[in-house]
This record gives C-alpha cells, structure tokens and sequence, in this order.
C-alpha cells in the first residue's frame, strides 16, 4: 500500500509488534519437538502473549475502541460503534508442530460493517491488508484474484474438520464434488492465510465451515477488495453468523456454488 491510512498504520504496526515475540516463540518450538513434554503449553502461552501485545497497541492508538479476541472474548469500549476482531495466531496445529505457516488477523469493525482487515505472515514477512473502496495490497503490491475461469484449472483450499468438530461425512461429500472437478485441493491450516491466498491470486477458491468471526473477518475485507466473492458455502450472506464461507475469484463463485451446493443436498446435516 503506497499511502496508508492512519488505521491501517495502526493494524500494521501493532502486528509486527506481536509478531516479533510470535517469531522467537517459533524458534523455540521447533526446538520443543523432541522433548517427552511437548510445546503445547508453551505453545497456548505464546498464543496469550501475541494477544496481550496486539491489544495493548491497539488500545495505545485507539482507546475507546472495544475487542473481539480470541482468547479474551468480548471487551466492550467506550466507543460502542467501533472495534477490532484478532485472532492473534492463526494456525495453531502449525505453530505447535513447527510448521512455519501461521499469521495475526486483525479486522476493523464499525457498526457490524467490516471496514478493514490486516494479516500477517511473520515467516514470509507478508503484510496483507485491505481497506473498504481502497483496494488490496500485499506490502506494497495491489492485490487482484486469479483470473483463471475453468474449473479444472482451479485450485482450491479448504479446512478439514478434526477430532470434535463436526461435519465430518458432509465434508467428504464436498471432497469428492471437488476433487473430481478442479485441479487440486489443498490445506494449509490457517483459514485467514487461505484467504490471503485467494485474494492474492495464488488460488481460485477456499472454503471451510464453522469458522469464528476472528478466523475470517480481516480474509473477508481483503478478498472482496481483491475483486473477489465472498458469501455461505450455498451462496448465502450470513457468513460471520454462520461460520461458512466460500472466498473465490469472480468467475468460479457460480460453478464452484453448484459443486458444494449438490454435495450438500446429498448430505441433510450439511452446514450451509
Ligand atoms: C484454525 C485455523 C484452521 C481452521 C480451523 C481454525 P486456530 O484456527 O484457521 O485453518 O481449519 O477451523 O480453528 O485455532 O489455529 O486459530
Ligand atoms: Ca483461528
Ligand atoms: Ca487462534
């Protein structure tokens, strides 16, 4: 972004602030691996750690505003109109077994309208941000999706429910509509970075189901301002309420729609 707005400023900075500590952490995780113990209590102290930096910045450049956190839940702010949504780490299972794909998400709500939204690779050192009417950029590249328009060209991302979520005999249906039909599926495991991704035009689509608010509102602004399409897994609107969302380019929304649309008919206890 050439010229950032002051907020967008603030997101930025407070993210690689986070991100700094997030990047140490990592270090020594990798190093944890081969201990009986395991990293994963170090691993949820450094999740609470990037929160507390990410929320003491942001408090610092804008104090009445309320939060949305992962882990600290609901904090209301004098200002009730306006407030941020964080995930602070992204791709947890990642982080936790050494694997060096993780990111910050943080978006900017006012009155329910997502205004904007920034995501952070520490490991790549990719900024991704977005800001209504103003357009998408990775650091200083604008942000366009893919302009591929065949389905068996597209690659497509996707979150795979694990041990405890539910969903799992729908999302073997959505598999198999779309393995068949595109060119690959992939899972990288951090659904902020799968629509970073989309935006940026690396794929064609992703989708997932049940995700939370602070997985997917900063991907939201950044892929609509991308020029792509966001909406339910079928094409509805509620995609913060509900939790499903499919992120594509602006072609393949309608025939990517059909795909899932049909694995989920064959499926009653389908998410939408
Ligand atoms: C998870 C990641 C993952 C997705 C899960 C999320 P977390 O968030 O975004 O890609 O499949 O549904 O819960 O737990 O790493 O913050
Ligand atoms: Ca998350
Ligand atoms: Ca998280």
């Amino acid at each position: 972004m050439q010229h950032r707005s002051p907020i967008i400023n603030v997101m930025t900075s407070a993210a690689r602030k986070a991100s700094r500590r997030l990047l140490r952490d990592f270090g020594e995780v990798e190093n944890l691996q081969v201990s009986k113990k395991g990293p994963a209590d170090f691993v949820s102290n450094a999740d609470i750690k990037a929160e507390e930096t990410l929320r003491r910045e942001l408090e610092k450049a804008r104090p009445d505003f309320g939060f949305l956190l992962e882990e600290g839940g609901i904090v209301e702010g004098k200002d009730k109109d306006n407030r941020w949504i964080i995930d602070p780490l992204d791709g947890t299972l990642n982080f936790l077994h050494g694997i060096p794909h993780f990111s910050i998400s943080i978006a900017h709500e006012c009155r329910g309208r997502l205004l904007a939204g920034i995501i952070y690779d520490p490991v790549r050192d990719e900024m991704f941000m977005a800001e209504r009417g103003i357009g998408a950029f990775v650091n200083d590249r604008r942000l366009r999706v893919s302009a591929r328009n065949k389905l068996d060209e597209a690659v497509l991302a996707t979150g795979i429910p694990f041990l405890g979520r539910k969903h799992h005999p729908a999302t073997l249906n959505m598999l198999e509509s779309v393995m068949t039909n595109t060119a690959g599926i992939r899972r990288f495991g951090s659904a902020a970075l799968d629509l970073a991704y989309v935006a940026a035009g690396r794929y064609e689509g992703f989708w997932e189901s049940d995700l939370k608010p602070w997985d997917i509102a900063a991907g939201l602004v950044i892929v609509m301002e991308a020029g792509g399409l966001v909406t339910e897994l079928t094409g509805g609107p509620d995609i913060l309420a509900t939790g499903n969302v499919l992120a594509t380019n602006d072609v393949l929304h309608e025939p990517i729609t059909k795909l899932l649309r049909t694995a989920i008919k064959e499926n009653k206890n389908s998410p939408s």
